[in-house]
């Protein structure tokens, strides 16, 4: 055989396999030329959180809200109980969590950071700090309106693209503990865990770790809560990589890894395949009381927060789906499949490949561009241009800027991110957005750097503006 026309498993030394599901209803997507896409941006404020859905060809903005509904939860919304109170979805719905991540008390919520919110006011005094494995934009804004002072306290590997480290979302035990003595255990409201960490590439947390920490937390009596949005994906690192989990199903060990914390809050946007919805989960029931009067408030009922009955049953049949082995094998393969081209063409990605994107290392794709230029803002800005890929900017536009001092923060990474609906794009689509890459790779020296023109107060990448800086 020839080493041209290789298939997928034979690239990767084993025989292929495919998605574990078939097409039943295809939307058609817009091809535009680049006079159209050079006119869209310039509206856009070459900020792709800015383009109109219409102007994209591949979407990789993001995995949020994004997923592919199968039939069977399609079928169930069909099965919504619109009751205000009491809705028998609501119900599925707990049944549901608490059956797979195994927490006692559930509260629905429109979406991720409707449950950041109301875990952030319910945990935080004002003046405690929030030490995380790195920080997530809507979660460190939300402990931080709710008077909470963040704290990283992941591995200095996660800050390090290049490093091969194979958990490079692991707390680092002695940065928390100094932490903790220096500051007093009364002073940390709880500890901010999250499953395959976003930020640093999508990197996953390994279950001695979670388990060491759970002593540590134990010994101090401080409370860790998991920000659980992708840890479907981070159980399936763990079976790939931590000894003694080959054997076990991704099932298990989600619910042994939810077993060492006191709860979660969940994007069921991302891992629970729907496209809207999202729930806290807690095991302590004076908390849930306070959880469950608050959700009244700025959610909606404590059986449907600010969800139709619909929702939640999407919500609940996702949750069944998510955890089947060949799904998040699949999922990852696809990832690891487009990430795998970019590095055999030496384009750098944060490495190991991450559970729901290939991030691009910015600083090394442009080394020429300083970072107060927003190189990865850039990068989605040239990608767009290339060929209609809508990409998101992970650096610092997204740090946003520091609270006390008013300067931008310089995160270590500046990333730009590909990242992968689920059940969405085919193998065809990976081969489309590698070669806009390395199409736009290879004309990196002639690309400039954008000054920002607009910033909001809060969360500024999702609506700032920028320009190009001189004429390329
Ligand atoms: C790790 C993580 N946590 C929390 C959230 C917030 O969830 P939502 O977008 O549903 O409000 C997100 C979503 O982007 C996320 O990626």
């Amino acid at each position: 055989m020839t080493d041209h026309f290789r298939t997928m498993g034979q690239q990767f030394g084993r025989r292929s396999w495919a998605e574990p599901w078939k097409i039943k209803m295809v939307e058609p997507l817009t091809m535009t030329d680049p006079a159209y896409r050079q006119k869209a941006l310039q509206e856009a404020g070459y900020n792709t959180f800015l383009l109109r859905s219409d102007d994209v060809y591949i979407d990789l903005l993001t995995d949020s809200g994004t997923n592919a509904m199968s039939d069977r939860q399609w079928a169930g919304l069909m099965l919504g109980d619109e009751a205000y109170a009491g809705s028998r979805n609501f119900y599925h719905l707990e049944e549901a969590i608490q059956t797979t991540y195994g927490y006692k008390y559930i509260v629905p919520t429109h979406q991720g950071r409707g449950a950041e919110h109301l875990l952030s006011q319910a945990m935080i005094t004002p003046g405690q700090y929030v030490p995380g494995n790195m920080y997530f934009t809507t979660t460190r804004q939300h402990q931080e309106l709710a008077g909470g002072i963040f704290v990283d306290v992941i591995i200095d590997e996660a800050h390090d693209p290049q490093s091969l480290h194979p958990f490079k979302g692991d707390v680092d035990l002695d940065k928390l503990q100094a932490l903790i003595e220096r500051v007093g255990a009364a002073n940390v409201a709880y500890i901010s865990l999250a499953g395959t960490v976003n930020m640093a590439g999508g990197q996953p947390v390994s279950m001695a770790n979670v388990r060491r920490l759970r002593e540590l937390c134990d010994r101090f009596g401080i409370r860790i809560y998991l920000d659980a949005t992708r840890m479907v994906e981070n159980a399936f690192f763990i079976q790939e990589r931590e000894p003694g989990y080959a054997d076990k199903s991704i099932a298990q060990i989600l619910k042994e890894f939810c077993s060492y914390t006191d709860g979660a809050w969940m994007s069921a946007k991302k891992d629970n395949l729907v496209n809207i919805g999202g729930w806290l989960a807690v095991n302590h029931s004076d908390l849930f009381e306070q959880l469950r009067n608050m959700v009244v408030i700025f959610e909606g009922l404590h059986t449907y927060g600010g969800l139709a009955g619909r929702d939640m049953e999407a919500i609940a049949i996702g949750i069944g789906e998510a955890v089947q082995d060949d799904h998040v094998r699949a999922r990852i393969g696809q990832v690891r499949y487009l990430g795998q081209l970019l590095l055999d063409w030496e384009i750098p990605i944060v490495q190991p490949i991450g559970g729901h994107a290939v991030f691009l290392d910015a600083r090394r794709f442009y080394a020429h561009i300083p970072q107060d230029q927003f190189p990865a803002q850039t990068l989605a800005a040239e990608l767009f241009l290339d060929s209609g890929i809508r990409s998101m900017e992970r650096g610092v536009v997204s740090a946003g800027r520091d609270p006390k001092t008013g300067d931008h923060r310089y995160p270590k990474l500046e990333l730009t991110r590909l990242t992968i609906p689920r059940r969405v794009y085919t193998q065809a689509h990976m081969d489309v957005i590698a070669e806009s890459v390395k199409a736009v790779y290879d004309i990196r020296e002639q690309t400039r750097g954008l000054k920002m023109v607009f910033e909001p107060k809060f969360l500024r990448f999702f609506q700032a503006r920028f320009e190009p800086i001189g004429e390329k």
